[in-house]
């Protein structure tokens, strides 16, 4: 029994319909990370350092829950990222002697640039974890720690966001993000089956309203820190 599970599996992850619906489930789980994120970061734009503050330490307090999660998260991310650098070999070994028409025609600028959006956001992940979880790095040097070691959420974003090239680092990994939501969304209905064109153009739609929303939640609170609406 367990072979035959680890066969479907195998042949799951080989076959492109596989590597794409795992792909779609893959990503919509991270865009439910991506909403329950910004909302928790909402709480920043009270100006009320208690409100982010409370909400972050009751997810330190969830202790292993919060591990189960993260560990969710990263496999979600990994499975992703695989398969998403899998997917493109396999596209470039099917025309190794390259198109003799112009296919952009038919793919949008967002499909054709999926995998260089996709490895902004990889290298954005990446700064990010090593910015504010693992406190790595901050820009405002020993008031950043000190913020850190308190785990003063709040006066982190504060302090790193007062610096321009900061905000305006992760308002254009932001855009990278709002990029590939807006076809990765759109088109992962067609990965789990719905090819009807009045369902593709609702989700058409749909990801082009959340990406946007996204990408506006998140460029809040570099942008009102930066315009000192909260400090
Ligand atoms: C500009 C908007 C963003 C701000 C202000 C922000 C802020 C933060 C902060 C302060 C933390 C640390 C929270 C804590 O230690 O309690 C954090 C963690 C994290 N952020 Fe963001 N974030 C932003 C965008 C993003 C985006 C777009 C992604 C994913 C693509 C992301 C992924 C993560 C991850 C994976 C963690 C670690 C969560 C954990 O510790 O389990 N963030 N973020």
């Amino acid at each position: 029994m367990v072979a035959n599970a680890a066969r479907g599996l195998k042949a799951l992850f080989s076959s492109t319909l596989g590597i794409k619906v795992l792909m779609a489930l893959t990503g919509l789980g991270m865009v439910g990370f991506l909403v329950t994120h910004v909302s928790g970061n909402a709480l920043a734009l009270t100006g009320n350092p208690e409100h982010i503050n409370a909400y972050a330490k009751k997810l330190k307090d969830l202790g292993p829950l919060l591990w189960v999660a993260r560990g969710g998260l990263i496999a979600m991310f990994l499975a992703h990222l695989v398969l998403a650098f899998k997917l493109s070999a396999r596209n470039a070994a099917a025309r190794p002697v390259g198109y003799h028409f112009n296919s952009a025609v038919e793919a949008s600028w967002t499909s054709r640039h999926m995998i260089y959006t996709g490895v902004v956001i990889l290298l954005f992940v990446l700064v990010h974890l090593a910015h504010y979880t693992l406190g790595l790095w901050g820009a405002s040097g020993a008031a950043f720690k000190t913020a850190f070691d308190n785990h003063d959420v709040y006066r982190m974003v504060v302090l790193e966001f007062s610096n321009p090239a900061i905000a305006g680092l992760y308002v254009v990994a932001m855009a990278a993000m709002l990029l590939h939501i807006w076809h990765g969304f759109g088109s992962l209905w067609r990965s789990l089956g719905a090819s009807h064109p009045k369902l593709q153009e609702g989700a058409q739609k749909l990801s082009m309203a959340l990406a946007v929303l996204l990408f506006l939640g998140f460029c809040a609170v570099p942008s009102a820190v930066l315009f000192k609406l909260i400090k």
